[in-house]
């Protein structure tokens, strides 16, 4: 079946020096790999544009290596690293070290400049030096802006200098280091709560600001009932803000964190019901423009105490799969709106080139088995971490072949 923009899924496909030459049914030449794509579903290549690659400095959980296989076996040909690296990339010279790396890693990976010094919120780089040294994007993710007056400067000088804000909402008066979701789960564990508000209150802010000055915000892993909704009402009046969610919010429930395992303690947290209805209709009525993962790489014996465990979990590989069985097999979204919420959006936003899978386009795709269920097992995991909320869940969707830049970057059978 062929997609009727040429954009999704075709007949055969012809690669040759990287570039898609041909598609369509033809008798493929000789000399070519033929890869049997029979039964199998191709998307254009994932483009995550969020990951925490851990590198420099915490390369026990991560390293761009690491990371980057880990993307490939899930489909993703195309990452945004993180700032929050151990120093903070808040240098050109930080920036530098990683588009450097980048040509010889099996997926293309992008970095996010830190918007403040050192992360702390309180002095802004300079954005346009760090878009030079090759930051695609700014954010403090991990991290608000504290202030409200800093905010509107960084949305100021992100639009001057071309580049996305991306802004990790959270309002620290109201979140205050609360380990799950603020309500019956944490009276029963008798732990902090981080609510609703903690992240509302910030995406109502950095609306507003966005809205009364006419710029452009990204508002990160949506969570909540009431972000969905104010992010709703404000693309209703033509603000410009688009946003991303990732596949725990729209699959899993605060009810997990009873088991008290750090596997399931993420920031934002999982939240109520309500909320995942609330964010799987906004994927459905265009509200959420992307799907990210937030791949937030931790090592086993720090996940180990449920109470002092650091925020995160692991993604890449789960990204297609998760997203293909919750919203595409149950007839939530078509396959061209995964395609839509998996690349094509988040290529927009990061302001990245995206042509789909056609004559001309760079070869980048996914192909994946729809029928094919799996269980999630962690160790078998390409990242260094082990991290993953959704370890013991089945889902469809295997990824069987990976293509970056016209290689196979990740064959199922055979290890890469
Ligand atoms: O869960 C999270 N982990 N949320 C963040 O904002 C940061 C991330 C990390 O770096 O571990
Ligand atoms: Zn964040
Ligand atoms: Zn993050």
């Amino acid at each position: 079946m062929a997609d009727p923009s040429g954009s999704c899924f075709v007949e055969d496909i012809l690669i040759q020096d990287g570039i898609v030459q041909k598609t369509g049914l033809f008798t493929p030449p000789k000399n070519v790999l033929k890869i049997n794509a029979g039964g199998l579903v191709c998307l254009p290549g994932l483009v995550d544009m969020h990951v925490h690659l851990r590198e420099p400095g915490q390369t026990h959980k991560e390293d761009m290596v690491s990371g980057s296989r880990a993307a490939a076996a899930g489909g993703v040909t195309a990452l945004l690293a993180m700032p929050n690296t151990i120093p903070p990339c808040d240098s050109p010279e930080a920036v530098r070290f990683v588009t450097r790396r980048g040509a010889s890693l099996p997926v293309r990976v992008y970095q996010a400049a830190a918007a403040s010094k050192g992360l702390a919120g309180e002095q802004l780089n300079d954005f346009s030096v760090l878009k030079a040294a090759g930051a695609i994007a700014v954010s403090d993710d991990g991290r608000p802006l504290p202030d409200a007056g800093i905010m509107k400067q960084a949305l100021i000088h992100a639009k001057a200098a071309g580049l996305p804000f991306l802004s990790h909402c959270e309002d620290f008066s109201l979140s205050r280091g609360g380990l799950v979701n603020e309500g019956e789960i944490s009276r029963i564990l008798n732990v902090p709560g981080f609510g609703n508000d903690g992240e509302a209150v910030c995406v109502a802010r950095d609306v507003a600001v966005a809205e009364c000055n006419s710029l452009p915000v990204h508002i990160c892993h949506v969570s909540t009932a009431e972000s969905v909704n104010i992010i709703r009402s404000a693309k209703a009046r033509g603000v410009s803000v688009t946003c991303e969610t990732a596949p725990h919010y729209f699959t899993l429930t605060e009810d997990l964190l009873l088991s008290r395992d750090a596997d399931y303690r993420m920031n934002p947290p999982l939240r109520t019901r309500r909320d995942m209805k609330a964010v799987l209709a906004a994927i459905t009525d265009g509200t959420i423009d992307a799907l990210a993962t937030d791949h937030a790489p931790h090592s086993p014996a720090e996940k180990a105490d449920f109470f002092s465990a650091p925020n995160g979990v692991i993604g890449l590989e789960t990204l297609l799969a998760v997203s293909y069985t919750r919203l595409v097999k149950p007839g939530h979204i078509t396959l061209w709106r995964l395609a839509e919420l998996t690349s094509q959006a988040p290529s927009k936003i990061l302001r990245l080139p995206f042509a789909g899978i056609k004559p001309g386009a760079p070869a980048d795709f996914c192909l994946f088995d729809p029928d094919w269920e799996f269980t999630v097992e962690p160790e078998k995991s390409r990242s260094k971490s082990r991290n993953t909320p959704f370890k013991g869940m089945t889902f469809f969707g295997k990824v069987k072949y990976t293509i970056c830049r016209g290689k196979v970057v990740f064959d199922s059978e055979h290890k890469f």
